[in-house]
């Protein structure tokens, strides 16, 4: 089996989603790579969100959802799990990174948009807020950005290759708190079936692949992922 999640799973650690009514994206308009590479002051909202924690990942805790998903994965019952979230519950509730695959990057720190190198946010929020410093790359003075992919931004290729491995791999497809309209990652579900794969959904609202699904649940992921898999 293999697990797929969207921002869905983590609403319930307190993190809004992008899409359900006053989600992210009905409070502010996403800022586009062109757009952080281009202008100073994109840059400057981007890591004034960035730090404020409007996003409301920081300090967030797994829930059961991601307990119930990290159980699955320690029995050896789930082979992967896919994310397109970037708030690290997955592997904060005890999957192990090797097992996490990151469609759209992780968070919890940045990386130079020029030589890669990565750059801890603790070392970053302080000359930032402090003296408005707009974090740069301390090797090679390169454009340092949260090592999240943003829109019109190449997504991983040895994530995306991974988790079409999987997809092809699996007999069971479990979609977890996704509204899938975000491709190319809403496209592995349909991989999965296509190949064969059951494909289970679990979203609060319908979504554009529920009619490709073999059984889809609209539930709250926690509570119904905990007395499946007997997690509290
Ligand atoms: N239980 C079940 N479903 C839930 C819960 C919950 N507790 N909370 C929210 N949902 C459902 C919502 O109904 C919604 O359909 O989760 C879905 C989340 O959908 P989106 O907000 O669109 O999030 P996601 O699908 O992860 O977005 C994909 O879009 O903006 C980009 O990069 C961003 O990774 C994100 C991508
Ligand atoms: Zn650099």
């Amino acid at each position: 089996m293999v697990v797929f999640t969207g921002a869905g799973v983590s609403t319930e650690s307190g993190i809004p989603d992008f899409r359900s009514p006053g989600g992210v994206w009905s409070r502010m308009k996403p800022i586009y790579f062109q757009e952080f590479v281009a202008s100073e002051d994109k840059r400057r909202e981007a890591w004034t969100r960035a730090f404020s924690g409007v996003a409301g990942w920081v300090g967030a805790e797994p829930n059961a959802g991601h307990r119930a998903v990290a159980k699955l994965a320690a029995e050896g019952k789930c082979s992967a799990v896919i994310t397109q979230n970037v708030d690290n519950l997955h592997q904060d509730a005890g999957v192990p990174a090797h097992q996490v695959i990151e469609l759209h990057g992780n968070a919890s720190y940045a990386a130079c948009l020029d030589c890669g190198l990565r750059h801890e946010l603790a070392d970053l929020k302080g000359p930032f807020l402090e003296r408005g410093e707009i974090p740069a790359c301390r090797s090679c003075s390169g454009l340092v950005k949260t090592a999240v992919v943003s829109f019109g931004q190449p997504m991983p290729e040895a994530a995306m290759a991974r988790a079409e491995e999987e997809a092809l791999a699996c007999d069971l497809f479990l979609v977890l708190g996704s509204s899938l309209v975000v491709y190319p990652a809403a496209g592995f579900p349909l991989m999965a079936r296509r190949n064969g794969a059951a494909l289970v959904i679990v979203n609060r609202e319908p979504t554009e692949q529920d009619g490709y699904a073999t059984l889809v649940l609209h539930e709250e992921i926690g509570p119904l992922m905990s007395a499946v898999v007997g997690v509290n």
